[in-house]
């Protein structure tokens, strides 16, 4: 399967097949990396990794995945270029392509890096936008599959703040691999009309369901419960008091996890506030007297939360996907 060149912006870009292959490269990197084997197979290519927003998950993943695939990177912060301050969007992506192999970009507008990649001649790679955050979708399907043993016919159930962007890539990904999938929140925040108009007939054609609910009672069906902070990243921190009042009927606490499937799995893309170590949280804490949000801190550290590990498969994941876009046949 040849996917040299290919930009990987959002999960419904790509096949079936395409992502299986992703996740089965994933696997075997992951299992060359646990054994100590050499894979430095691009010694002289160059990436760059470019964030108008923070992170430490998808930089730190890009960051050792092309360490380890022998590639230099370079890291551009948030105030690192040019880039759309001085230089469009459309040159910027000229510039770089003379100089790298492959471009990261995270930011603020899925059109920014759709429009990085019209204009690049090398492969970019989508590290979240505010439209969808398929590299995660694919870390996290890699360590469903790790855990349960399976996807097709698997049911992942995500509670909360449905009409976000990691939703909306886990909504595909269900779609396209066979699974279920529940969007469990209040109707306020239902999930984007045209990702479940685009992801229904996948859905169908792989034999799985999309359910969108305000009940928490279709939770029953669930094998895996994910959830997301109730306040996405560049939101505005004046929605706290509404998001918390819509959302704090859809926190995972231990008696939700117990009305799923039994052995049912935690997931969360992180960072989290399931307890006041954040700054974050502490001022959400002295405002709304919150100890814990999205997730109760008794979940998120017990058996059956499997996030760092899902942490951990970011890393795996993206190294298949840059390991693919630049490889030739
Ligand atoms: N899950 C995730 O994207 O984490 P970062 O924001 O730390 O990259």
């Amino acid at each position: 399967m040849d996917l040299k060149g290919r930009d990987f912006l959002r999960i419904l870009d790509f096949s079936e097949a395409e992502l299986r292959y992703m996740l089965d490269v994933a696997k075997a990197f992951k299992e060359m990396k646990q054994k100590g084997q050499n894979h430095k197979y691009f010694p002289n290519k160059n990436i760059v990794i470019v964030f108008e927003k923070t992170s430490t998950r998808t930089r730190c993943a890009f960051e050792v995945a092309g360490y380890d695939l022998g590639m230099n990177v370079t890291y551009l912060d948030p105030t690192g270029s040019q880039m759309g301050h001085k230089e469009s969007i459309a040159d910027t992506a000229r510039v770089l392509a003379r100089f790298y192999d492959g471009i990261e970009f995270r930011g603020f507008k899925q059109e920014t890096v759709d429009d990085l990649a019209r204009y690049a001649d090398v492969p970019v790679w989508n590290g979240l936008t505010d439209s969808c955050h398929p590299t995660q979708a694919l870390a996290d399907f890699m360590t469903i599959e790790e855990k349960l043993g399976t996807l097709k016919g698997k049911t992942l159930a995500f509670v909360g703040d449905t009409h976000n962007n990691v939703s909306n890539s886990l909504m595909a990904m269900s779609a396209k691999m066979g699974v279920n999938y529940i969007a469990c929140g209040p109707a306020a925040l239902r999930p984007h009309e045209e990702v479940v108009a685009a992801c229904q007939p996948i859905a169908e054609k792989n034999g799985a369901t999309i359910t969108i609910s305000d009940d928490i009672n279709v939770l029953s069906g669930a094998d895996a419960i994910y959830t997301d902070v109730w306040l996405s990243l560049g939101e505005d921190k004046e929605k706290w008091g509404e998001r918390i009042q819509q959302l704090q009927p859809y926190q995972v606490n231990m008696r939700m996890m117990e009305m799923a499937k039994p052995g049912a799995i935690f997931l969360h893309c992180l960072p989290s506030f399931h307890d006041l170590n954040t700054s974050v949280a502490r001022d959400v804490n002295e405002k709304y007297g919150l100890t814990e949000m999205e997730v109760t801190n008794e979940v998120f550290e017990s058996e059956r939360s499997v996030v760092f590990d899902e942490a951990e498969n970011r890393m795996h994941t993206i190294k298949a996907v840059m390991y693919l876009t630049l490889k030739d046949n």
